[in-house]
């Protein structure tokens, strides 16, 4: 959801849907879960980057392809890393022939779209070639729809069409697929150094808010799951294990300890996978306002939430600084900070806050947080990202409305 949320404006994007209507089935039922490897790319605010492409630039090496499935039972998608835990990449095969997409998966937004050949950036710089594109040139089987398609991003809108083709990843081939294509897309995710070719949205749509329905939708209903869930497991790179994946249709048994699920109503009351945030403690020292609730958003990079709360956390953090807008702590600290969902607590090992240092000539002195204020917000609501999702398991139901989560394994 760096997508989502972290624009240039501010640090939350929110996704606004337009004009899309739409009815769609409710699903029927399959057997077995997909899984699909992420890799995830991030976008920071350029005042907060020494070059404002930095993270890009110096984060472009991915992790590694696409996983094959590791059994027919198990949908399993990779995930390539994006630099240092910036984002999560996915790979499908689009078109006839098939060719690999690369996608953003985002967990806080809900449309799956590519660029379709034809597309020019917003601003009038260029077109978006640099990227894997779609259309009737490169594959015998799209369809284009004419049906508008629009989206707005924190980082900008995207536009196009409503089109069909064949989709195939982790052992899953969809003929006549519904997404979409952006055929006007702004500037930055025609730029190179954006290592993606569309976004993979794995939120909710409700009925009315869409023309077409969400990726699980239809794999539901077509009997390729058996069950509406998406499971996460959001990897490090530090821990260079290659072991990020998106599940399909359930929780891979692989990825998390049994024994310590807890399922959660979705409190979202729009497309967001939000649950209610009991407790957050900074070094053993409870976090007190009123009652908060948490956005699992795999699009983002970071935490952020309501400003004063930011302050709260970061007041607690021995050597935190609040230096042009940003919160910075010590890149070697050693603060643990944990989120109670339920009644099970999660920590954030220290080794995970710190993000690049304030100056990059000085490793050892601050680094900027990965904590940090959603602007603009008023509310209680905090927008969870990588920072913590790579400490859990996560999966959500589409059907129940819930959420999982486990420790991991
Ligand atoms: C593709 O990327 C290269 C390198 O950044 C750039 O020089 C070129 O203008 C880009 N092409 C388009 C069409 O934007
Ligand atoms: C704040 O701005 C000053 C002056 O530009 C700079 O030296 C400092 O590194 C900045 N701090 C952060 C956390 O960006």
């Amino acid at each position: 959801m760096y997508i989502a949320s972290v624009p240039q404006a501010a640090f939350l994007a929110f996704l606004w849907l337009q004009s899309l209507e739409s009815t769609w089935a409710t699903p029927a039922r399959t057997q077995g879960f997909l899984a699909i490897p992420l890799t995830k790319t991030y976008n920071l605010p350029s005042s907060q980057l020494d070059e404002p492409n930095a993270l890009f630039a110096n984060g472009g090496e991915l992790a590694g392809t696409i996983q094959s499935p590791t059994a027919d039972a198990i949908h399993s998608l990779g995930l390539d890393i994006e630099g240092d835990d910036y984002g999560y990449v996915a790979s499908m095969l689009i078109g006839t022939p098939p060719r690999p997409f690369r996608l953003l998966v985002d967990s806080g937004s809900s449309y799956l779209w590519v660029g379709g050949e034809g597309c020019v950036m917003g601003d009038g710089s260029g077109d978006c070639s640099n990227h894997t594109l779609i259309g009737p040139q490169s594959s015998s089987t799209f369809k284009d729809t004419g049906a508008p398609f629009f989206v707005k991003y924190g980082s900008g809108p995207v536009a196009g069409h409503i089109v069909s083709d064949h989709v195939n990843f982790a052992g899953i081939d969809v003929k006549d697929l519904t997404f979409a294509v952006a055929l006007k897309e702004s500037r930055h995710y025609g730029l190179k150094s954006t290592l993606y070719d569309g976004i993979l949205g794995l939120a909710r749509l409700l009925p009315g808010q869409s023309s077409f329905p969400p990726l699980i939708d239809t794999l539901y209903e077509q009997g390729f799951i058996k069950d509406p869930i998406v499971s996460y497991k959001i990897p490090r790179r530090a821990d260079h294990l290659d072991d990020g994946e998106v599940a399909i249709g359930a929780m891979n048994p692989a990825k998390y300890k049994a024994a310590t699920v807890i399922t959660l109503p979705n409190i979202g009351t729009q497309r967001f996978w939000e649950v209610s945030l009991q407790r957050v403690v900074v070094n053993g020292l409870r976090m007190t306002w009123g009652t908060r609730s948490a956005v699992l958003d795999s699009g983002s990079t970071f935490i952020l939430g309501p400003r004063k709360d930011i302050a709260k956390v970061h007041t607690a953090i021995p050597g935190a600084q609040y230096q042009n807008g940003t919160w910075a702590v010590p890149c070697h600290t050693d603060v643990i900070i944990s989120f109670t969902f339920g009644d099970r607590t999660f920590p954030i090992p220290a080794r995970d806050l710190p993000f690049k240092p304030v100056d990059k000539n000085d490793p050892d002195g601050l680094c900027l947080s990965r904590i940090g204020e959603l602007q603009g917000s008023t509310d209680s609501r905090w927008i969870v990202g990588d920072v913590f999702l790579k400490n859990i398991y996560f999966s959500t139901h589409l059907g129940k409305n819930e959420i999982s989560i486990a420790e991991l394994a």
